[in-house]
């Protein structure tokens, strides 16, 4: 008799194909399938992506059973992202762990991605309740209160572009290819952040906003390369650096806004841009001023992955909270 919980999460909200066995609340594999179709396009391509997640889906699960040293009989619940995302990449997913539940009679656990990314912190350490995480990725940026691992509300949330969105449209404005996040970062380290200067919007309460950085790059680089066609290159390091600070410095501004009026002293980033090597340093430090007791995800768990799902599945599973056959993907979901 098998006494442990094992589950099989599914992540496909975008360009990862993702699976995980997550074993009593601990990650035993996490495979994950990066598109790499979606390069040369300068962004994803939702239909492409879609494909991909269906040529990929059923090895990168084989491949996560068998890492995790355990039998297709040995899985006890089934979980999947089931909203935000491209629709025809969760679809995929949802149908994949639907047909998989159904098939060998096992329960089916519906996970919220941006929830997963909050959570994604529980894999390795166990913040102290009540936590305050900012998750910034491609396609959100929120400042979250985590009053337990389900209970959890949006303080305050980007009015426009995500801090992943900026990262990738300056990137792409410069000539970096998709996804630019990373590339910034790498540049940005070998540039002087201060030797420009990009204006920010002034936001309410714990609201973002960076469209205005955007399009103030744009503006700047449009002027300096009628001087100078190859300003870009010549001076990759410290437009980048200078972006990169720009951002870091909005988002912090926000967290330990919130963190002093809410008088909370545990604090984390995640999601993809919580990769990013400032805004890691500039958690760190602020931390170090504030007192704050910091977390921050190891690299794999920052960008999309199935143990992120896995985990919050765990937590889900421990409350009963089991989904049906009729649960059904959804693009833009209101948190829950
Ligand atoms: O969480 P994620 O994998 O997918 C979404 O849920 O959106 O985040 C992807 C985002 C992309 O915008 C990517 O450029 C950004 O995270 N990213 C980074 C870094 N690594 C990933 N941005 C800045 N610096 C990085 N090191
Ligand atoms: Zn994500």
């Amino acid at each position: 008799m098998n006494d442990n919980i094992n589950i099989l999460a599914i992540e496909s909200s975008c360009d990862e194909t993702s699976a995980a066995i997550v074993q009593n609340g601990k990650v035993l594999s996490n495979q994950i399938a990066t598109q790499k179709v979606h390069e040369r396009y300068g962004g994803v391509v939702p239909e492409m992506a879609s494909r991909a997640h269906i040529q990929n889906i059923i090895p990168v699960v084989d491949v996560a059973i068998s890492d995790a040293g355990i039998n297709k009989n040995d899985i006890i619940a089934v979980a999947f992202t089931q909203a935000p995302g491209l629709i025809g990449s969760l679809l995929v997913g949802t149908c994949f762990a639907k047909s998989f539940a159904q098939a060998r009679n096992l329960p089916l656990i519906a996970v919220h991605h941006m929830q997963a990314h909050v959570l994604a912190h529980f894999i390795e350490a166990q913040p102290q309740f009540p936590f305050l995480c900012l998750t910034v990725s491609g396609g959100h940026t929120q400042i979250v209160l985590c009053r337990s691992y389900l209970d959890m509300e949006v303080l305050g949330e980007t009015m426009d572009d995500a801090a992943g969105e900026a990262f990738d449209k300056v990137a792409k404005m410069l000539g970096l290819p998709y996804p630019g996040g990373p590339l910034v970062d790498k540049y940005a380290a070998t540039g002087d952040a201060h030797r420009f200067k990009f204006p920010t919007n002034e936001m309410k309460n714990y609201s973002f906003s960076f469209s205005g950085i955007k399009t103030s790059v744009l503006y700047f680089l449009q002027a300096e390369r009628k001087k100078d066609p190859e300003f870009a290159e010549k001076n990759m390091g410290d437009i980048c650096a200078s972006v990169q600070h720009t951002i870091i410095k909005v988002l912090m501004t926000k967290l330990e806004k919130a963190a002093d009026d809410l008088g909370i002293k545990h604090i984390g980033i995640a999601g993809g841009v919580s990769a990013n090597s400032g805004l890691r340093n500039a958690l760190i430090k602020t931390g170090e001023r504030k007192g704050w007791h910091v977390y921050i995800p190891a690299f794999q768990y920052c960008t999309d992955n199935a143990a992120m799902i896995g985990i919050t599945a765990h937590y889900k599973y421990l409350q009963g909270a089991f989904t049906d056959l009729s649960a059904t993907p959804s693009a833009r979901a209101s948190w829950s």
